[in-house]
């Protein structure tokens, strides 16, 4: 089995679709072993109760050296591949090398639209219905310098309905996720 860490800033339910896949042999060669969060969030509570390993890597005591510290973390843990899901920090520097081809992130958006700085949460589905797209979805793509630019793995699309706001819009959005990340890992797995 391939040992998989998981990157977290909040509630963590693309997280635990992760375990429930894995729980139920979908996640292909992947073994989720490792949470690690960027603040206090229900995503270590989630691991917990999945008895998984979890790191708090505060970004408030980190700062600037917390990319550097998670790097050496998943070094010292044998970690072959990372899955970002909600994670909030940008990451920078050699872990960004270092784990190029080996770390993906789900995005609540049919990228290249709506991603980049400051494109995450409900300001990507705001955006969305301001440009007044006809259809949205999530993308799971490869990390890289580049926020949201990496190779694109898979993507599931969804209609935008005429009377949907953002929060109703990121309801289905978030459902698409819990679907595409487990089979697009499942798969990647296969090639690592
Ligand atoms: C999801 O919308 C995901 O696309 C984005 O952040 C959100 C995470 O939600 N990266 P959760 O923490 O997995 O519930």
């Amino acid at each position: 089995m391939l040992r998989l860490a998981i990157l977290s800033s909040g509630g963590g339910s693309n997280f635990q679709a992760l375990i429930d896949a894995s729980r139920q042999k979908k996640l292909g060669c992947f073994q989720p072993v490792l949470l690690v969060a960027d603040r206090p969030c229900y995503a270590l509570e989630r691991a917990h109760e999945a008895q998984i390993e979890a790191e708090l890597l505060d970004r408030r005591e980190w700062k600037k050296t917390l990319s550097e510290e998670l790097n050496s973390l998943l070094k010292s843990k044998n970690i072959d591949a990372v899955a970002l899901a909600g994670w909030l920090s940008i990451l920078s520097g050699s872990v960004l090398e270092e784990w190029k081809g080996r770390m993906v992130n789900i995005h609540p958006s049919l990228l290249p639209r709506h991603g980049g700085e400051g494109m995450w949460g409900m300001h990507v589905h705001k955006k969305v219905l301001e440009s007044g797209d006809q259809e949205s979805g999530c993308t799971v793509h490869h990390v890289v310098a580049k926020v949201d630019g990496g190779a694109i793995l898979g993507q599931a699309k969804i209609k935008v309905c005429p009377d949907d706001t953002p929060e109703r819009l990121a309801q289905r959005v978030l459902v698409q996720e819990h679907r595409l990340y487990p089979l697009i890992l499942s798969q990647w797995s296969e090639t690592l």
